[in-house]
């Protein structure tokens, strides 16, 4: 099990590039199940995207990650079953249900289990397969499925979800006449699905909009796609380096996908420099605290840097309000931050701070991705040593974070801890 261990109070200085977008890169290594040799550029090195290569594998394909490329092809054997291992080592393994239903009519999955975010339903996700045509059975924790045709349908959420949407925009892509996705998800993340769906053959648009229509082809082919860049990793160095001060530029990101991220920074003082591909920030002086800051579906305020903001406004002059409409517990990151010296209350989704003239280190764990996040822009940003547990979640959604802060200056090393040390930590702790 691995930490990570901070000598934090050090400004942030100097250039980084962001990943490529985790939760672009999901779908569309699902998608690529549809094709017949796929290769996916500027593919972020993640343990999730090591677990979707897993499904990959499971499901027949072969499936191989080398600098920076996914190369994804059929090797002849078709499965349709992901077993409840699997399915739990990513939350969002459910987005592979639309893609194994439009190659092989029919899956065998199980739930993908709830996380620290809520309980994580799909109900969203088999209605839409529902009216495509598919008959689910549920057992338990499994779910069989089974699709003689796949029919296009009129499919209207009664809310906005980014995973159902796209399991939807799978399911119908191979499906047998048009089908109308009506209060669709409008995240940059759907419309580079669109795009890379499109390259391999199929007739999708509408995506960015909250109306995405899908004509059926009778296949698809191979196509070559570099994902688009992670808007959420942007905004965990902009924060990282708002809550520690200095100047970083931070290229190959798309600022227009991050735009009430850069909102909320510029209102808490910080100075931003915005170019197409790429923004260079400087913070000199205290932070203001921001405005409110209320999450919501895109293009509202992203739920992922919630915790990133929150992390900035910690040691903000003045106080400021968080709202997270998004997900039901997204604050498990709050009483870890609290151990920092943050002056934070909660109560059901509202988030409220007292900003502080400074944190100090402590020990912390993190809890989910971003909550992780979190920890470590507070540990980098507090005066003294932080040991941040929990490296595991935040694996899943960065890469190598010790040496992307490392390379700004940030005094941050990871350190793998033996069970059998940590077992020995909490015994004297527990004394
Ligand atoms: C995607 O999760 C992202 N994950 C999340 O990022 C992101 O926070 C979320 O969208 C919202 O933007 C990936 O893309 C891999 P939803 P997803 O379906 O698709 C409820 C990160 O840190 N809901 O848009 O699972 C759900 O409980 C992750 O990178 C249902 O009720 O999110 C939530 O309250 C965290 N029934 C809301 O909708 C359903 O069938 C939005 O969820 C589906 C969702």
């Amino acid at each position: 099990m691995d930490i990570f261990e901070i000598n934090g109070g050090k400004p942030l200085c100097g250039s980084a590039a962001v990943q490529g977008s985790k939760n672009s890169v999901l779908p569309i290594l699902a998608a690529s199940l549809l094709g017949d040799g796929c290769e996916i550029e500027n593919c972020p090195a993640l343990s999730d995207v090591d677990v979707a290569l897993r499904i990959l594998r499971r499901l027949g394909c072969s499936a191989e990650f080398k600098n920076g490329v996914a190369t994804v092809a059929p090797t002849g054997r078709e499965a349709v079953d992901i077993p409840d291992g699997l399915m739990r080592e990513m939350r969002s393994s459910v987005i592979f249900l639309g893609a194994v239903l439009a190659r092989s009519g029919e899956a065998e999955i199980y739930f993908p289990g709830g996380c620290r975010l809520g309980p994580r339903p799909i109900d969203m996700h088999l209605d839409a397969l529902e009216k495509l045509g598919v008959e689910i059975e549920t057992d338990g924790g499994r779910i069989s499925c089974r699709a003689h045709k796949l029919r296009g349908a009129q499919i209207n959420f009664d809310s906005v979800s980014v995973g159902a949407t796209e399991n939807a925009m799978l399911a119908a892509v191979l499906a047998e006449g048009e089908t109308l996705i009506s209060n669709a998800a409008r995240e940059p993340e759907i419309v580079d699905l669109q795009d890379f769906l499109n390259k391999m053959g199929a007739c999708v648009s509408g995506a960015g909009s909250n109306v995405i229509h899908i004509k059926g082809v009778r296949r698809l082919h191979g196509a070559r796609h570099s994902v688009i860049p992670d808007r959420i990793a942007a905004a965990t160095v902009l924060s990282a380096a708002a809550a520690c001060g200095g100047n970083v530029e931070l290229g190959r990101c798309r600022p227009d996908h991050m735009e009430t991220v850069l909102k909320s920074l510029h209102e808490m003082g910080c100075e931003l420099e915005i170019k197409p591909d790429s923004v260079a920030l400087k913070r000199r002086g205290r932070l203001k605290a921001p405005r409110p800051i209320v999450t919501a579906a895109y293009p509202g305020f992203p739920t992922d840097a919630q915790p990133l903001l929150m992390a900035a406004g910690l040691t903000a002059e003045g106080s400021s309000v968080f709202v997270e409409n998004i997900f039901e517990n997204r604050y498990a990151q709050v009483p870890e931050l609290r151990r920092m010296g943050a002056d934070i209350i909660t109560s059901g989704r509202v988030a409220a701070i007292v900003g502080v003239e400074r944190l100090i280190g402590a020990e912390v764990e993190a809890a989910d991705l971003r909550g992780g996040a979190a920890l470590l822009i507070a540990a980098m940003s507090a005066e003294g040593y932080s040991r941040v547990a929990g490296a595991k979640h935040i694996d899943r959604g960065y890469e190598c974070p010790e040496e992307l802060f490392g390379s700004l200056g940030a005094k941050i090393k990871r350190k793998e801890v033996k069970d059998s040390e940590r077992q020995q930590k909490e015994q004297t702790q527990e004394r």
